[in-house]
Parts: C-alpha cells; sequence; structure tokens
C-alpha cells in the first residue's frame, strides 16, 4: 500500500474543498474548520454525481443534485441516515497531501 500526491496542501483552504483524481480514484478533499484534513469518495453514493459540484460549511458536505448531506468529520450521512461515503487515508507531509487509495471502494446506498 503506498500515498500517493493528491496536491499541494495549499491548495485545500480552511472550509473549502477540492476534487482530485488519485490515480483512477476521484477523491474529494475537505479541510474541517479548525484545519483537519479528510479524503472522501469524489462521487455521491446516490447517483454518482461528484460531490465538488455541491457545497461544503466546514462541517456539512451537501451534494447539489438531491441534497443529501453529510458529516465532513467521519462521511456519515445526515440526510438520509442510513448511507456513508467511503473514507481515505490522507496525511499531509512537507507543504504535499497525500492518499492512499488502494484497498478502498466507493459505497453506494439505496435510491
Ligand atoms: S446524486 Fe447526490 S443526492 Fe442524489
Amino acid at each position: 500500500m503506498a500515498y500517493q500526491t493528491a496536491c499541494q496542501a495549499d491548495e485545500v483552504w480552511e472550509g473549502d474543498m477540492l476534487e482530485v483524481d488519485v490515480g483512477e480514484h476521484p477523491v474529494l478533499l475537505v479541510r474541517m474548520e479548525g484545519g483537519a484534513l479528510h479524503a472522501y469518495q469524489g462521487m455521491c453514493p446516490h447517483q454518482d454525481i461528484p460531490l465538488s459540484e455541491g457545497r461544503f460549511d466546514g462541517k456539512v458536505l451537501m451534494c447539489r443534485a438531491h441534497q443529501w448531506t453529510f458529516d465532513a468529520r467521519n462521511g456519515q450521512g445526515i440526510n438520509p441516515h442510513d448511507c456513508q461515503l467511503a473514507q481515505y487515508p490522507v496525511r499531509e507531509e512537507n507543504g504535499q497531501v497525500l492518499v492512499e487509495v488502494e484497498g478502498v471502494s466507493p459505497l453506494f446506498a439505496h435510491s
């Protein structure tokens, strides 16, 4: 298993999100209020819409298509509650964001 460079750390501002491709995987990076960085599947588990086209307020992600919402601390669905974003291991090193995508598959929910 290996971490791959996703982007420069200063490309993801606090309270902001950024979609990057890591290998073949679309990955959504979110930087929480306070600076913590998380990496999730880039596509909505509902109908494959890029989550980067939605909204992020520093705490909650909202898909633009049907307004599903997710807790950006852990990817847990808020509305509906019975869904989840797959989370990738992520770390910052020497000004770069590194993500490990191997072994993690995007999750899909009921439609
Ligand atoms: S595609 Fe994201 S909420 Fe429907």
